[in-house]
């Protein structure tokens, strides 16, 4: 099967499955990068890098189980079907589809091809503890480091940002972020720049935004201080629960005010000083 997927730096697929154990032999072959077995739900995540999607996804199609492709680029199923999802805070997000239409004041994210749909669980850890951040303290300036669609922005941007810095070193992400601004007509608030930390000022953010790979956050952890105001706030996830502490090491000084997780990955709410 060729997926005619574009490259992407992991694919995520969920499998419908209660008892992984036989399994076991085809996930030999497979060796994915992470995997986690709700016992509880009957669901087996499973992460595969990016390099060879066509040959992971046709030795997925092989297995008796059925699976979804969570995050892949676009997967077929949000590519057909259009979605609607509830975010805390009663907010809306829409992807528009058939039967699908946004109403006055639903957050508009059309399908396309970055990270961030809001079926990845580290973008669902990072939207509730965004709510968070807005409920514990005044956050008026956030920068969004890794925006991917532009999802952290906008809804950043609905809790009442006044201003907020979006960046990604992936000039696709930046080009459907920059998209998804202008639709939810935001351009005011949100802006979107190709780059990374070293296009935030130092001192200035309220809240800075991270999901982000471990290898990604184990360089440029320790700098998120230094563009905060301090105290200030961030929102860091994209690592498992395992390696909360280690985050917390690449950090320093903070205080965590919250640690979720979901499907074994995590994400903190932090307030940080200098
Ligand atoms: C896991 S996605 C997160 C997308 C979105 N913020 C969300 O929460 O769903 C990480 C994003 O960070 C971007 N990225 C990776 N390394 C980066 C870096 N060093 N600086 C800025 N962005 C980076 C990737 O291109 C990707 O779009």
């Amino acid at each position: 099967m060729d997926s005619g997927l574009p490259k992407k730096p992991y694919l995520h697929v969920r499998v419908s499955c209660p008892d992984p154990r036989p399994l076991e032999g085809t996930l030999n072959v497979l060796n994915p990068l992470y995997t986690h077995h709700s016992e509880e739900k009957g669901i087996l995540s499973l992460v595969f890098p990016s390099d060879n999607v066509d040959w992971t996804l046709r030795r997925l199609s092989g297995m008796s189980a059925q699976f979804e492709i969570l995050e892949a680029g676009l997967s077929s199923r949000l590519e057909t079907s259009g979605y609607r999802l509830m975010l805390p805070g009663g907010i809306s997000m829409v992807s528009p589809g058939p039967g699908i239409t946004p109403g006055a004041g639903d957050i508009v994210l059309k399908q396309n091809l970055s990270f961030g749909t809001g079926h990845h669980p580290t973008t669902e850890l990072s939207i509730r503890l965004l709510r968070e951040a807005f409920t514990v303290a005044d956050i008026k300036a956030v920068f969004d480091l890794g925006t991917g669609s532009g999802i952290l922005a906008l809804y950043a941007a609905k809790l009442g940002a006044s201003r907020i810095l979006a960046v990604d070193i992936d000039p696709r992400a930046c080009k459907e972020a920059l998209e998804a601004v202008r639709t939810n007509d935001i351009g005011h608030r949100v802006f979107v720049v190709q780059g990374s930390i070293e296009a935030a000022r130092p001192g200035v953010f309220d809240l800075v935004l991270a999901n982000l790979t471990i290898g990604t956050l184990r360089t440029l952890a320790r700098e998120i201080p230094g563009i905060l105001r301090n105290p200030g706030f961030a929102v860091i996830s994209g690592f498992t629960t395992g390696q909360v502490d280690q985050i917390l090491r690449y950090i320093g000084t903070t205080e965590v005010i919250k640690n979720i997780n979901q499907e074994g990955w995590a994400a903190v709410l932090i307030r940080t000083t200098r």
